[in-house]
């Protein structure tokens, strides 16, 4: 199966890495060289992982073999699979769709790796919107096993089963969400790191002591303060913004640490700064 991924940001390249890991053919494509660059860095260390610790036999370098790393839209022609995995904002979505819809295949199917963007709004976008439907991997995604499989208003049900199986042969778990700000994930994630950074902004304890909370006291793997690092404070707040316009509802409203941090620059651990520096 042939695959582009559009976006080869941290999640974007971690698709293309899963995908090139399960013997297909991928195009990893970015309009910028930099970006591209630094996408082959992430996924030769991230394959290196992989090895080290057993969860891949394959040689690394025959892995990235399958994925062509480009910023030519040629390379995008004939595709089985074309995912999306641009900023989280709907124009730059948009606009990303309209380019793909114009060299894909009539049968392909389209998704999308949004987190928390409205996939009917999203369909307005692509020329067959039956074969257009929401694809979220969690980072980080070779480690991660869930993705969210997302049906708009006029995903058709066969599109939606196979895109379940292919998700199954990449050795993810996939679930199905119908199309709802924040699909199921985010619903929960969204508000649980809103509350701690409110906890934090009340004064009710230090950063570390609410992040150690979660982690020993509810058994996360890391403390939600700690995760918004992680996830970029940006990407963070971009699916707030959505969730909170969406539902209109104060539960998913950015707290003003967070605005003021992404304001600063400071994003998290992409940014050497956020709740914590690095
Ligand atoms: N590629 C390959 N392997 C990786 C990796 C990567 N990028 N990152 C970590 N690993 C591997 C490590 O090699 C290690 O493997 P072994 O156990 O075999 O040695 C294993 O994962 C654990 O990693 P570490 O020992 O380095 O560190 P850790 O135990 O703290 O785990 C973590 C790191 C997996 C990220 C863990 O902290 C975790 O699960 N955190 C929560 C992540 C999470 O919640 N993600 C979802 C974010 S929300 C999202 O993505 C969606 C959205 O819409 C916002």
């Amino acid at each position: 199966m042939k695959v582009c991924v559009i976006g080869s940001g941290t999640m974007g390249s971690g698709i293309g890495e899963v995908f090139a890991i399960s013997s297909n053919e991928v195009v990893l494509y970015d309009i910028y060289e930099n970006q591209i660059a630094n996408a082959r860095v992430r996924i030769e260390e991230s394959l290196g992982k992989l090895r080290d610790s057993g969860k891949i036999k394959e040689e690394p370098r025959d892995i990235v073999s399958r994925i062509r790393f480009t910023t030519s839209p040629s390379d995008l022609e004939g595709a089985d699979v074309y995912i999306e995995a641009v900023f989280e904002k709907p124009e730059v979505k948009a606009e990303t769709l309209k380019k793909i819809s114009e060299v894909a295949p009539k049968k392909a199917i389209i998704g999308s790796n949004t987190s928390s963007i409205s996939i009917t709004y999203l369909s307005k976008f692509v020329s067959n919107p039956e074969r257009f439907l929401g694809i979220h991997f969690f980072n980080p995604v070779p480690v991660m096993k869930l993705v969210e499989v997302v049906k708009g208003d006029r995903t058709q049900e066969s599109v939606v089963r196979k895109v379940f199986e292919m998700v199954k042969a990449l050795g993810k778990e996939p679930v199905i969400s119908q199309d709802f700000p924040g699909f199921i994930a985010n619903r929960v994630l969204v508000p649980l790191i809103r509350e701690a950074i409110l906890l934090l902004e009340e004064g009710v304890a230090t950063k570390n002591d609410i992040d150690k909370t979660v982690r020993l006291g509810l058994n996360h793997p890391m403390g939600p303060l700690e995760l918004a690092d992680f996830i970029g404070l940006d990407v963070l707040l971009d699916i707030m913004e959505v969730m909170y316009r969406d539902f209109g509802d104060p539960r998913f409203k950015p707290p003003i640490t967070l605005r003021n941090l992404v304001n600063a620059g400071k994003l998290g651990r992409k940014s050497g700064e956020g709740f914590y520096k690095y």
